[in-house]
């Protein structure tokens, strides 16, 4: 008997690009699919993500940040078994994190556990890699807890810090890498290659930690 596809909620705060490219990869993956984006969350009535959803088929929610005490229940009912964070500002009520322990993932703009943390996002990061002059970013895959940026981290790939960079060519740069790289993290984690032990230890991501094992990713330099 076949495993029963894993049953998705992305949460999304902006434009949800990330989601576009999840919803590609898994409708790439055909039958083989071993998710389907079940629902889309965001604190933002406006946000993109939430139009990319609807213009899917999938069920789109506002949940504005006063009635966050009410995800746990919608996870439920949406009979959701694993979470993908896309650009989502929020933390996420530690019963979230309890019930969905070692199935809810994260993608930042940078190598953490550098660069991350509270304040830490979109324009700030990469204005904050430019500041320090190192010369390699990427995006960073990791389990979510209840800090930001802080859980267990899965894949990183790296990309390169070019001297004529601005926060805009680099975040354009390390979202083309999150887009090949997180779908497929996504999807081998709904799949149960990647596990998290309960001492913290991540297993199954050794082939996605690095752009080159990817195939169809863009060269590195
Ligand atoms: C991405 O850069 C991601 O790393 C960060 O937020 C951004 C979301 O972009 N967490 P999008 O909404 O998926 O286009």
């Amino acid at each position: 008997m076949s495993t029963p596809r894993a049953r998705l909620a992305i949460l999304a705060s902006g434009g949800g690009s990330n989601l576009q490219a999840i919803l590609d990869h898994l409708r790439s993956l055909g039958n083989a699919a071993p998710a389907e984006v079940a629902v889309v969350i965001s604190d933002r009535a406006a946000a993109g993500a939430l139009d990319r959803a609807r213009a899917a088929g999938i069920l789109a929610v506002h949940l504005p940040a006063s009635e966050s005490h009410t995800l746990a229940a919608l996870l439920e009912a949406q009979d959701i078994t694993h979470i993908a964070l896309a650009g989502y500002l929020r933390l996420i009520p530690a019963e979230v994190i309890a019930a969905f322990a070692g199935r809810i993932v994260n993608v930042h703009p940078a190598l953490l556990p550098a660069f991350g943390g509270p304040g830490m996002y979109g324009r700030h990061v990469h204005e904050a890699v430019l500041r320090a002059g190192v010369r390699v970013s990427g995006p960073a895959v990791h389990f979510v807890d209840t800090r930001y940026d802080e859980g267990a981290i899965i894949a990183q790939w790296p990309v390169p810090v070019h001297a004529e960079d601005n926060p805009e060519t680099l975040a354009a740069r390390v979202l083309a890498a999150e887009h090949h790289l997180y779908p497929r993290i996504v999807a081998a984690l709904c799949a149960g290659t990647i596990t998290l032990d309960a001492d913290g230890t991540v297993r199954g991501a050794e082939e996605l930690t690095s752009g080159r094992a990817i195939p169809g990713a863009p060269p590195v330099t």
